[in-house]
């Protein structure tokens, strides 16, 4: 099974741009383009939060018909810049969404069964599990016990020595923490709003973040120092379930490099169906 993880698309109303620097739109129809000639295809895509910007209808949208031309299974989570009345006004429709609260739903159609949580708090930078989250998370994890699980949640609940994202992080992460070590199915914590790929143990999984499909936040490890955002590749998280070896997370570029073979030094398209060399231009 073959799980895409994209997260952080901060999409904004047509024709606007992130901090009035960042083409957000054309990141994210240039990411579903590549998603598209994965091959193979991934058996999902899952977008881990902040999939607007502003959190309006007008930008939902504008991310709807974004996604549109994606061909793989698509499923959303909220973070931090979402909305969760303007979202269902424009995806509400969605048979997984729960009609109200918080959007929280597990996907059970897969060999590796699927936890989406919804950590965002209206209004604030940092998420949260509250009493309610966690016992509807233990709740689905006493259902499934025998079988692997993949929780996918926007704010991460462990530290990632970015001093001003870790101030922003999940709050109610210990309690979280008890919970995940009573499950040893757990396979992976899989977040976003870091806008990096970085990985740690935590609460005996591995805790994994995905990089953003459109801008990366810069890596400033120096606590004086201001957060900023950097423009290194757009990626995206390709997890990869086997279930004789587990759960294998690759971090996949977007867009087209230079390739070669070894075999005959010739330039080649990564993405053409034999790898034979691309045509020369
Ligand atoms: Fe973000």
């Amino acid at each position: 099974m073959l799980i895409a993880q994209i997260t952080d698309l901060h999409i904004q109303p047509k024709g606007d741009l992130a901090y009035g620097l960042v083409d957000t739109n054309q990141l994210l129809a240039t990411a579903v383009a590549h998603l598209n000639r994965l091959r193979p295809q991934p058996d999902v895509v899952i977008a881990t939060g902040d999939l607007v910007d502003n959190g309006t209808i007008a930008e939902y949208e504008m991310l709807r018909q974004l996604l549109a031309p994606l061909k793989a299974p698509l499923y959303l989570a909220m973070g931090n810049h979402d909305d969760r009345a303007a979202f269902r006004d424009v995806f509400g429709t969605l048979p997984y969404l729960p009609k109200s609260g918080v959007l929280h739903y597990v996907i059970e159609d897969y060999p590796l069964r699927l936890v989406v949580l919804d950590t965002l708090v209206a209004g604030a930078s940092y998420g949260e599990l509250d009493r309610d989250r966690l016992a509807w998370l233990e709740a689905q994890l006493e259902a499934g016990r025998d079988r692997p699980t993949m929780i996918f949640m926007h704010h991460p609940p462990f530290v990632t020595g970015l001093p001003g994202m870790d101030r922003l992080r999940c709050r109610g992460s210990e309690a979280l923490a008890a919970i995940v070590c009573r499950h040893p199915q757990i396979q992976r914590i899989a977040c976003g709003h870091l806008h990096r790929s970085i990985q740690t143990l935590w609460a005996g999984t591995l805790g994994s973040i995905a990089p953003s499909v459109a801008h990366q936040v810069a890596l400033k490890l120096d606590p004086d120092i201001s957060s900023a955002f950097v423009m290194e590749p757009p990626a995206f998280h390709l997890h990869l379930w086997n279930p004789d070896a587990g759960l294998i997370t690759h971090t996949a570029y977007i867009g087209e490099f230079d390739a070669y073979s070894y075999k005959t030094k010739a330039p080649i398209s990564l993405f053409a169906d034999d790898h034979t060399p691309a045509p020369v231009a």
